[in-house]
């Protein structure tokens, strides 16, 4: 059941019990991942003296004797994550050092303790790639390294490592990626790998994250602290390669030198003696483009804090307790600074992504935008903002936020921020691609709000503001062409629309009863996709569905749908799907009788049938559906008139 060429075998998940023996000599590369294989010992491996690759992850391995891995001589990496190496494991890992030449040596998820993972490695010199992740690992001991010297990759994530020894990473010259995360470190002091490129301490307990003194700079590119208790921004003052740097999740209140106070630690540390942190913790980060402070305690946004760095292209901040943004240099002050007109001096930030979602802010000065010349992405949403008008007047109260006139700036988003009423040509002059103004409750939108973004807007979410007709106007939007209208409260569609090139509109749980023809026609072209559910249509005209059924366009949602029909002395729901058009009432129909609605539903069945019963009446049309199809929309089914033939068994309850 194994297969592959004489080379490459696979063998994985196919229920071995043993390891396969019938293999044919030269075998490189073998794959048992996922099988029961329990031993290994000499006799399974002899002949697989070119074995360069083997994956024996997901066994049952508890014991591999020497006599195999000596028969191994060619072994470069070696898989053997989630087994039992923690039996046996004094023999095991005397077999292991006879693994002259593994590089690569997959150890996770066996029930390592520290000890046991130090005596696997303890002899293989030529380790390039060691995976300890998911093990029972507490501590590093101090020479766990010392033979593996040329380790480049490090994985011990996922363990309960509270402690690293002094010197335990000396040896490791070559160590570029280590990760550390999910263990329960609380602090990092001294840290001196100068030569790491990759460091993730994410999910730790880290209060303090403290880099040593004096040492040359460090090669560190990407730092991964989220998910720890750190309470200031990390001292990292010669990192000058750090590109990006992930502080969420964790207590950082001020990003301002001199706000400490070391009785915020819940643990005492030795090097808060030397600790003062009144260096400008930002200022060797000069090639930070990534800056991820989410989920953090933030009252301010200081601007001064971010100016030294000046490569950041994307910066988050969503989720934090932001009310104000700070204006000047707030050494030594924590209030928030009171509005001014006037822009700090060479103030610009090189910011093209700014998330600011799920904070307090209420308002956003001029010069904040000012200051922010290259941002092309915002995220405003879950803050209480509301924007101002583009006209000259100014706003009543004075405390709207000025969108307009912001050339740079693509994408907007104002999901949730209560905003009641957008003013006219709020956005003029911001050539937005794609706004997001969902989950405004009842806002209201006259035409000329969006005036302005008529040949720049192609996205818009209206979602669930429960606006109706008459709060939601649009202007002629000439290039729009995804449009989210769910969750409001529309009967008809916004007349403004029919000039766009839509090809994705969403719809549902509005208050349509049908979908207009003349906007269906103006979108014919370009129209994809709509979702519709939840809205009461009328089972009796329908037509709508067949002219975007004609079209090609996908329904995304149509088994969902639901209409509304009146069988006389009750209203019925029905899903669209299985709707009982023939029960409507054919305002031309001469006769009464379903029956005979039925029989001319079977007669239009195919295009055929329908030219063959008036042949002799060319003039009427007939010539249309037969031939070739012209025009935007293929032929269909006259409205109203019956389209599908039902099953006996719905044609016998008429
Ligand atoms: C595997 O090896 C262990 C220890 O050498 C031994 O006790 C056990 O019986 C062996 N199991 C199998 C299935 O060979
Ligand atoms: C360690 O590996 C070397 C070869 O790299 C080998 O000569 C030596 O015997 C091994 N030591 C032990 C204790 O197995
Ligand atoms: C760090 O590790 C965590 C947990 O495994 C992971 O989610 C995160 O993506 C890693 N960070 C980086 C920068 O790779
Ligand atoms: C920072 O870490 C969090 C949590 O691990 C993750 O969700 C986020 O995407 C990371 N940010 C960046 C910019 O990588
Ligand atoms: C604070 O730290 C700086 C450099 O880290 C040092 O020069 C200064 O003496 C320290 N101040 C105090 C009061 O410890
Ligand atoms: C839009 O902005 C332009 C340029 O600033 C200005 O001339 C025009 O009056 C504005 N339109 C409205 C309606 O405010
Ligand atoms: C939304 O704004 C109105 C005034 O416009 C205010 O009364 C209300 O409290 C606000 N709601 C929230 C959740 O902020
Ligand atoms: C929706 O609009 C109708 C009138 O068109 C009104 O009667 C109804 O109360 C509105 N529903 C909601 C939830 O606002
Ligand atoms: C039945 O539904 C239609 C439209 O869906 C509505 O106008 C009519 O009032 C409803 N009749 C009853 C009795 O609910």
């Amino acid at each position: 059941s194994c297969y592959g060429c004489p080379t490459k075998v696979s063998c994985k998940g196919v229920g071995l019990h043993k390891f396969p023996k019938e293999l044919g000599q030269g075998v490189k590369y073998l794959e048992l991942s996922n099988n029961f294989i329990q031993n290994l010992s000499g006799s399974h491996t002899l002949g697989f003296g070119q074995l360069e690759y083997l994956d024996m992850c997901f066994n049952q391995l508890e014991a591999m004797s020497a006599t195999a891995l000596a028969q191994l001589p060619q072994l470069r990496s070696l898989l053997l994550g989630s087994n039992h190496l923690d039996h046996n494991y004094v023999a095991n890992g005397r077999a292991f050092h006879l693994l002259r030449n593994i590089e690569v040596l997959d150890l996770s998820a066996n029930n390592l303790e520290s000890h046991m993972a130090g005596w696997y490695i303890s002899n293989l010199t030529k380790l390039r790639m060691l995976d300890l992740s998911g093990n029972k690992m507490t501590r590093l001991l101090a020479g766990i390294f010392w033979s593996t010297r040329r380790l480049r990759e490090l994985d011990l994530s996922n363990n309960y490592i509270m402690e690293i020894e002094e010197g335990a990473f000396e040896a490791l010259e070559e160590l570029e990626v280590v990760n550390l995360a999910l263990n329960s470190l609380h602090c990092i002091s001294g840290f001196s790998l100068t030569q790491l490129r990759v460091l993730n301490l994410s999910h730790n307990a880290l209060e303090l994250f403290v880099s040593e003194e004096g040492v040359e700079p460090y090669l560190l590119q990407v730092l991964d602290l989220s998910h720890n208790r750190l309470l200031y921004f990390p001292e990292l003052p010669k990192a000058h390669y750090l590109t990006h740097l992930n502080l969420s999740n964790n207590l950082i209140a001020s990003l301002l030198p001199g706000s400490h106070h070391l009785g915020e630690f819940v643990l005492r540390y030795k090097e808060m003696a030397s600790f003062n942190g009144t260096s400008p913790a930002a200022a060797g980060l000069t090639h930070v483009a990534d800056l991820d402070l989410s989920n953090n305690r933030l009252q301010l946004f200081p601007f001064t804090f971010f100016h030294s760095l000046g490569s950041l292209r994307s910066l988050s901040l969503a989720m934090n307790c932001l009310q104000e943004v700070a204006r000047e240099s707030l050494a030594g002050s924590t209030e928030p600074s009171d509005r001014s007109p006037a822009p700090p001096e060479h103030a610009a930030l090189s910011v093209r992504s700014l998330d600011l979602r799920s904070n307090a802010i209420r308002v956003l000065p001029r010069w904040f935008f000012d200051s922010l010349p290259q941002l092309e992405t915002i995220n405003l949403g879950s803050n209480s903002l509301q924007p101002c008008g583009g006209s000259r007047v100014p706003a009543p109260g004075g405390n709207c936020t000025p969108f307009y006139n912001m050339p740079h700036l693509k994408h907007l988003n104002l999901h949730k921020n209560n905003i009641t009423r957008l003013r006219p040509y709020a956005f003029n002059q911001t050539l937005l691609l794609s706004l997001d103004l969902s989950g405004n409750k009842d806002l209201f939108m006259p035409k000329e709000a969006l005036g302005g973004l008529e040949f720049s807007l192609q996205k818009l979410s209206l979602r669930d503001n429960q606006m109706d007709n008459s709060k939601a106007e649009l202007p002629c939007l000439g290039t729009l062409k995804v449009l989210d209208l769910s969750g409001n409260n529309l009967s008809l569609l916004p007349t403004g629309l029919f000039c766009s090139p839509l090809e994705s509109l969403d719809v549902r749980h509005n208050n349509l009863l049908t979908l207009e023809k003349p906007a269906l026609t103006s979108w014919s072209r370009s129209l994809k996709d709509v979702a519709v559910a939840g809205n009461p249509f009328s089972c009796c005209s329908l037509a709508w569905l067949d002219t975007l059924r004609a079209a090609g366009v996908g329904v995304r949602d149509l088994d969902k749908a639901l209409c509304a029909y009146w069988d006389g002395s009750r209203n019925f729901s029905a899903k669209i799907t299985s709707s009982p058009r023939w029960l409507c009432p054919r305002p031309r129909s001469t006769s009464p009788l379903a029956l005979l609605v039925v029989i001319i539903g079977i007669f239009s069945l195919s295009s055929g049938a329908c030219c063959l019963l008036k042949k002799g009446q060319k003039s009427l049309g007939c010539a249309g559906p037969c031939s070739k199809k012209v025009g935007v929309f293929p032929p269909h089914p006259k409205r109203d008139e019956p389209a599908e033939v039902k099953p006996a068994d719905s044609i016998t309850k008429v």
